[in-house]
């Protein structure tokens, strides 16, 4: 079967797109669409590349579920044993929702409140990446109030541009993300003097999409010098987390492999270790925080063509997705591959230049544009790579219901989010009361 776009779980199939062992006509038949469509392989492929890479080393691979949050893909991720890195009291709840480990869960961002501190302190989660000085009073606060000690990394900004879109770059000694490397020192120093806070690691992150290693590496030394520098005061760092942004192919990117991008980033390790003479036992344990190379093309959006329509030069295919669906082309121009699921169906059509666009009132809303297709009204279309930031990043803007999200295994299909109905979307709202 020729699998469309390098992507295993999804090919041809008698000339019908089909995930795993199902046809995505039938999927369309039995779900509707818009239907988000996983492939429980893909994702157990990704996880395997993280779990061979880090056999034998005392490392954490978290899946950094703000890339999809769905139960069912923490439930399948918690149960090979992963690890979770959360940024909300709801994400909290998910991962303890669907069976993870509050000792592997690590909670990133740079904004938590103190019912959030209280909440993951209460689950006994691994770590609290902090990322600001006043973070560190304020959980130092909130955990002595409990009668409890937070262990805590702080997440170090190593001012390295990871060469990514400026809205997912983080690294850089602009944002808001982190505290500054030149900083860093001051506020270990400053973290060890309160009695609520266990010091336990590093953290760093530099971003999202990265497709070189080289990156990964230079925010490592920054991170490793950083160590030294501890050291030298008395401060024990026990785990490096380097966060996620290993990026995957959309189209043409050609990203390291999982397991040669870990591979590197222990050699570098491993040297560094060995140049201190450290035991295995006192080298930290190295943590990361993966979210798109876990998820991003274990995942498409499958979606209806409504409408065809020509205004001035330009074709439009209106399908029933749109970008309160999928988010990522309207915010960050990002690209994703678009294919017919039937393409024997579509052959009497020309091929023509289409802008994929969805139904909302706005020209932000665009899928894709000027893609080579062969469309009739009513063909299904499939919207790959779209596994991470997908569904997650979806709203109901122009009050439209979420769509189904199905998980498929082998020729079983299991639907693990149901269609949003129009009256839950308003369920939560009043009226006023007569005057
Ligand atoms: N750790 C932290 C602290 C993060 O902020 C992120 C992503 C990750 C891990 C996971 O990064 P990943 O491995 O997925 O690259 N909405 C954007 C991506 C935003 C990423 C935000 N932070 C997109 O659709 O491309």
């Amino acid at each position: 079967m020729p699998a469309i776009a390098n992507l295993p779980a999804f090919a041809l199939n008698g000339n019908i797109l089909h995930a795993e062992g199902v046809a995505l006509t039938d999927i369309a038949e039995r779900f509707g669409t818009p239907t988000w469509v996983y492939s429980r392989s893909a994702i157990e492929s990704a996880w395997s590349e993280f779990a061979q890479a880090t056999q034998g080393r005392r490392a954490l691979v978290c899946f950094a579920i703000k890339a999809n949050s769905n139960l069912a893909i923490l439930d399948l991720l918690a149960r090979h044993g992963a690890g979770f890195d959360i940024v909300s009291g709801g994400e909290l709840a998910r991962v303890l929702a669907a069976g993870g480990d509050p000792s592997k869960i690590v909670f990133s961002g740079v904004g938590k409140t103190r019912d959030e501190m209280r909440q993951a302190l209460a689950a006994g989660v691994r770590c609290f990446n902090v990322e600001s000085e006043s973070e560190l009073v304020q959980l130092d606060a909130v955990a002595g109030s409990l009668g409890l000690q937070a262990p805590i990394s702080l997440r170090v900004n190593p001012d390295v541009d990871a060469g990514t879109h400026p809205y997912i770059s983080t690294g850089l000694r602009d944002n808001k993300f982190g505290i500054a490397h030149d900083r860093a020192l001051a506020a270990y120093r400053q973290a060890r003097q309160l009695p609520n806070l266990r010091i336990e690691g590093i953290d760093c992150h530099i971003g999202s999409q990265i497709t070189e290693i080289a990156p990964f590496l230079a925010a490592l030394d920054r991170v490793l010098d950083l160590t030294d520098q501890l050291a030298a005061e008395g401060i024990v760092i026990r785990h490096l987390d380097l966060g996620g942004g290993l990026g995957i192919t959309y189209s043409d990117e050609t990203p390291p492999a999982r397991g040669a991008m870990l591979a590197a980033i222990f050699a570098r390790i491993d040297a560094w270790v060995s140049q201190r003479g450290l035991t295995p036992a006192e080298a930290p344990e190295v943590l990361f925080e993966f979210g798109r190379a876990m998820v991003g093309n274990a995942g498409l959006l499958l979606t209806r063509v409504e409408v065809l329509k020509r205004n001035g030069d330009r074709r439009f295919a209106v399908v029933d997705a749109a970008m309160n669906d999928l988010m990522r082309p309207a915010m960050y121009e990002a690209w994703h591959d678009i294919v017919p699921v039937a393409p024997s169906t579509t052959a009497t059509a020309a091929t023509e230049a289409y802008d994929i666009v969805g139904p909302v009132c706005e020209s932000g809303d665009w899928l894709g544009r000027d893609r080579q297709l062969a469309l009739a009204e009513g063909d299904l279309l499939a919207i790959l790579s779209a596994g991470a930031y997908g569904m997650s990043m979806s709203s109901n803007y122009n009050t439209r219901p979420r769509g189904a999200e199905v998980m498929v295994d082998g020729s079983t299909v299991h639907l693990v989010r149901e269609r949003e109905q129009v009256a839950d979307l308003f369920a939560g709202e009043h009226r006023l009361p007569p005057r």
